[in-house]
């Protein structure tokens, strides 16, 4: 199902600067019940991106209202977001006028077994490395060519998710999702400055370790930091937070911050769910 600029059509105009230069930005939102989880986040992000990039926001209450008549009918599913700066300009320059175009469209939510959440899952360090860019490290924009790369690394379905570190070999997240790891009783995550995806479900458990006196650490993450971890976990708005059993050699214990965090995350979602 797709709703294109409000319409039920799924034709994009082929100088939409979206598909010509990878011109925007996506969210990737799961859906329950019929509800938009975690909505407000995503549309903030994406104002966010839209304000980075110079792309007029489209109105948020539009975006809500038709994000709310996708998912209605769906008891479980994914709903992507695509917002493109629209048609037109020559070249790279922009047009004058910018109509940004809006896309949704609804998918099948896919299966996971039980363990992944419950028992962890397998990871290995991609050669495919992210580039420096600062001015884009955040966003969620549309050009996710490293990721696509990164993904062809491997298809063995036992390994779950690939790790990226960028040029300057600082760990930066997953190709899906962002990374934690444990050191210490502290909790750290890579700093999201040069490279990567501010994940929606990172700020969530960032607030959440917060709020269980957990010291939180934004910082700069190598490989032998990630190695030497007590645990490791990866999360994104689709799978919640799956913990790390094994990273090619090493192995981790589903641990005690990582299945604490796991346990206030359902119970925040929860709540989020039956406040709306
Ligand atoms: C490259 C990358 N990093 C991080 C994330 C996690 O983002 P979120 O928590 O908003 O789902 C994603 C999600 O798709 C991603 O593609």
């Amino acid at each position: 199902m797709y709703l294109l600029n409000g319409e039920s059509k799924h034709c994009i105009e082929f100088l939409d600067r979206g598909f010509q230069y990878g011109d925007g930005l996506f969210e990737t939102i799961e859906v329950i019940d019929g509800t938009p989880v975690f909505l407000d986040q995503h549309l903030q992000r994406l104002d966010l991106g839209c304000k980075k990039l110079l792309i007029p926001t489209p109105d948020l209450s539009i975006l809500k209202q038709e994000a709310f008549q996708l998912a209605k009918d769906s008891d479980h599913a994914v709903l992507k977001l695509i917002v493109t700066r629209g048609s037109g300009g020559r070249g790279y320059r922009q047009p004058d006028k910018i109509h940004p175009t809006r896309l949704f469209s609804l998918h099948p939510y896919p299966t996971y077994p039980e363990e992944l959440i419950t028992q962890g899952i397998n990871v290995f360090f991609c050669n495919t490395q992210l580039g420096i860019s600062p001015s884009l490290a955040g966003i969620k924009h549309l050009n996710r060519l490293e990721q696509v790369l990164a993904r062809a690394e491997w298809s063995c379905p036992d390994i779950h998710e690939g790790l990226m570190v960028n040029y300057d070999n600082h760990v930066v997240e997953g190709t899906m999702s962002n990374v934690f790891i444990v050191k210490d009783d502290c909790l750290y995550t890579p700093e999201i400055t040069q490279s990567g995806v501010r994940g929606v479900l990172r700020d969530i458990i960032i607030e959440l370790a917060k709020e269980l006196k957990i010291p939180v650490i934004e910082t700069v993450l190598s490989k032998d930091d990630i190695y030497k971890a007590d645990e490791l976990f990866i999360t994104n708005s689709i799978i919640g937070i799956w913990p790390v059993k094994q990273l090619v050699e090493q192995t981790y214990n589903v641990g005690l911050i990582t299945s604490k965090l796991q346990t206030l995350f359902l119970q925040f979602k929860k709540q989020t769910l039956d406040s709306l």
